[in-house]
């Protein structure tokens, strides 16, 4: 019965890090189109969003850098993307900018910083593509300091049940072509990680892309 749990255990280790890879070669072969596919998120989201951004922050899956011009001055940025070739690009940015702004390859369901570490996290389009959201919300949740934000754009299952629907439809395709699902549960997955929402904004697409405010702690 235990050997089964094991051999159970490590079957699902196994899958997550070859999911993992897949994910991330799949980033890798569309960093060179990423900017031009990127419509979803408006430019003025990114500056609201960020405004809120104080102390050290972590941005997890940064990718080519979409949101680093929009920080506010004084934050200590570091970012994080498993995809070196997305990262590559967002480094490319780094010579026009006078933040304080370090990037690094790493996994988000695997962070490699102390417990309590960061003021901020930010993750904008990322929590439809990271392998397995929970464990990576876990991360985050252990990384940021209780009196901390995760804030968040991102896109989700609508509550609707027919856009739920036509969603579930359409996610084969979307992972398939990019990576991305687009029936993911954010909210219950933030709860499920430990999360507080302290603030909820619709933006676009009925309720599929929303604004999120996180917090560890009430
Ligand atoms: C749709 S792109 C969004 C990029 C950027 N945040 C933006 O707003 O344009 C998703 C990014 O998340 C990264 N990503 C997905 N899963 C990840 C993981 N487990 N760890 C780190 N980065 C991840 C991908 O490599 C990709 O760069």
């Amino acid at each position: 019965m235990r050997l089964n749990k094991l051999n159970q255990s490590k079957w699902q280790v196994n899958k997550m890090r070859d999911l993992t890879e897949t994910i991330r070669r799949r980033y890798n072969r569309i960093a060179p189109m990423y900017n031009s596919m990127d419509t979803m998120i408006k430019p003025i989201w990114r500056k609201e969003l960020l405004a809120d951004a104080k102390g050290k922050v972590l941005e997890v899956g940064v990718g080519t850098g979409a949101n680093l011009s929009h920080y506010p001055p004084g934050v200590e940025i570091t970012g994080i993307d498993f995809s070196p070739r997305m990262l590559a690009y967002a480094k490319e940015q780094l010579v026009n900018l006078s933040q304080n702004i370090q990037l690094e390859q790493m996994d988000a369901q695997h962070l490699a910083f102390s417990d309590h570490s960061f003021d901020t996290v930010v993750s904008t389009c990322v929590f439809c593509s990271v392998p397995d959201p929970i464990q990576g919300l876990r991360e985050i949740h252990r990384v940021l300091k209780p009196t901390g934000h995760l804030l968040m754009i991102e896109h989700m299952l609508s509550d609707n049940p027919v856009l739920a629907f036509a969603l579930h439809m359409l996610n084969p395709v979307t992972v398939r072509i990019s990576g991305a699902n687009v029936n993911r549960k954010t909210i219950q997955n933030l709860q499920i990680a430990g999360f507080y929402i302290a603030d909820v904004k619709m933006l676009a697409f009925k309720d599929i892309v929303r604004r999120i405010d996180a917090v560890p702690h009430l």
